[in-house]
């Protein structure tokens, strides 16, 4: 919870400030101590007078206090944070974040942080649609920066849309549950495959599948908020990573992956194998384009790839998990459970194709979770973020019980 955490607001020079005044009076009641620091922009919009009253410490906008020349750390106070929140975030101090322009205060002590960094942005509509503000939240996410959306409503410029910064209740709910958050699989080190694999016929044409790696990552994103160690091996997909936790490996082929998975599976706690591998590749990669000959249709001869899952599950250690996918579209359990047994799973999860709002493309996923006993769990359809959450809280179960 917030008792005894150490939280760096951060106001910047948006008519939202004043609202920040009860997130930090809700944050001292719940327990945290704050340490606020304002640009020098802020301080038109509200006093430093009323944030150091609710905060009980002075206020800090500037690199030297005016009347003592004392230097004011933005490197300590960075390590002393447990948490900041940047409260409200303006357009300017967004690009600032984003580009590293340190030029006062609040955007240095950011760059020092070393604690998870929440930003809640507040402008008017069209600068919160513009491409660079777009572009800008976007950079702050892939530095695995929280950012708290914005609410849709009447803005100060008395336009509607979306701009109005998250109630400070809300904030504060969004910090609660980042602390609350189960950290289960900390020093655990989990090997995830993602995405399709890609096998070349010539310099031009491949054989691949639909799968986007959505649920891949999802499940990467989860372990690494839980305190895991995560090893991503990835086909092609255009997905990003979020998490200083995740080290990403990027594969074309079903070989590559393979050779991937071999080289870091050894201390693995747990491995999931969520890729979608093409079983068959071309023998032979032609090294330039096939052309089209006459009347004559060329045959393409394939040969096997390996089985990831099969080869990581006839080296398993005690101690160590193996978890499969399995996308069936008849006799799903009978089927589940022979892969469990001819891969040596301990865990299978099963989508079917019959679901439309499941499986390959989309951001949705309904699954049963198998086991090795038999014993399945069938699960609603829900966003792939928190079906990785159930998967995740199956695997913890089952380490546990190791
Ligand atoms: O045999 P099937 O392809 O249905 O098995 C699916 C499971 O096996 C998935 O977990 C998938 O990631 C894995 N697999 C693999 N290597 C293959 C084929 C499947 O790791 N060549």
């Amino acid at each position: 919870m917030l008792s005894g955490k150490h939280i760096i607001v951060g106001i910047t020079g948006g008519i939202a400030a004043y609202k920040t005044a009860t997130l930090v009076r809700l944050l001292i009641k719940a327990g945290a101590e704050v340490q606020v620091i304002m640009t020098p922009n802020a301080r038109e919009f509200i006093t430093p007078v009323t944030l150091s009253t609710l905060s009980g410490k002075p206020v800090i906008s500037e690199f030297f206090t005016a009347n003592t020349g004392q230097w004011n750390s933005h490197v300590d106070l960075g390590l002393w944070a447990d948490a900041m929140v940047v409260a409200p975030a303006t357009a300017s101090t967004i690009a600032k974040m984003a580009t590293g322009v340190a030029d006062n205060m609040l955007v240095t002590t950011y760059l020092s942080a070393k604690a998870p960094v929440f930003v809640a942005p507040a402008m008017d509509l069209d600068m919160m649609r513009h491409h660079s503000t777009v572009h800008n939240l976007e950079l702050l996410r892939s530095y695995g920066n929280h950012i708290i959306e914005p609410a849709t409503g009447e803005l100060a410029s008395h336009l509607m849309g979306k701009g109005r910064m998250e109630e400070p209740e809300n904030i504060l709910k969004v910090l609660q549950a980042f602390f609350d958050k189960k950290q289960d699989l900390e020093s655990r080190h989990i090997v995830i495959t993602a995405g399709p694999t890609v096998e070349r016929l010539d310099p031009v044409r491949f054989i691949s599948n639909f799968s986007s790696g959505k649920m891949g990552f999802a499940l990467a994103e989860e372990c690494a908020s839980r305190g895991a160690k995560v090893t991503l091996v990835s086909g092609p997909v255009s997905l990003k990573v979020n998490n200083p936790s995740i080290s990403r490996i990027d594969v074309e082929s079903a070989s590559q992956m393979h050779d991937a998975v071999m080289d870091v599976c050894g201390d693995a706690d747990v491995a999931i194998m969520c890729a979608a591998v093409a079983d068959y590749r071309p023998k032979s990669v032609a090294s330039r384009k096939i052309k089209r000959e006459h009347d004559d249709i060329p045959v393409i001869e394939l040969e096997k790839n390996p089985d990831i899952a099969k080869a990581v599950g006839q080296l398993k250690r005690r101690g160590q998990l193996l978890v499969g996918f399995a996308l069936e579209t008849d006799n799903e359990q009978s089927n589940a459970l022979e892969k469990i047994k001819k891969k040596n799973l301990d865990m299978i999860v099963l989508n079917s194709l019959r679901d439309k709002n499941a499986g390959f493309q989309v951001d949705t996923n309904k699954v049963t979770i198998m086991r090795r006993d038999g014993s399945s769990k069938a699960y609603a359809c829900k966003p792939k973020r928190e079906v990785a959450a159930d998967i995740v809280d199956e695997i913890v179960e089952l380490l546990k019980k190791d």
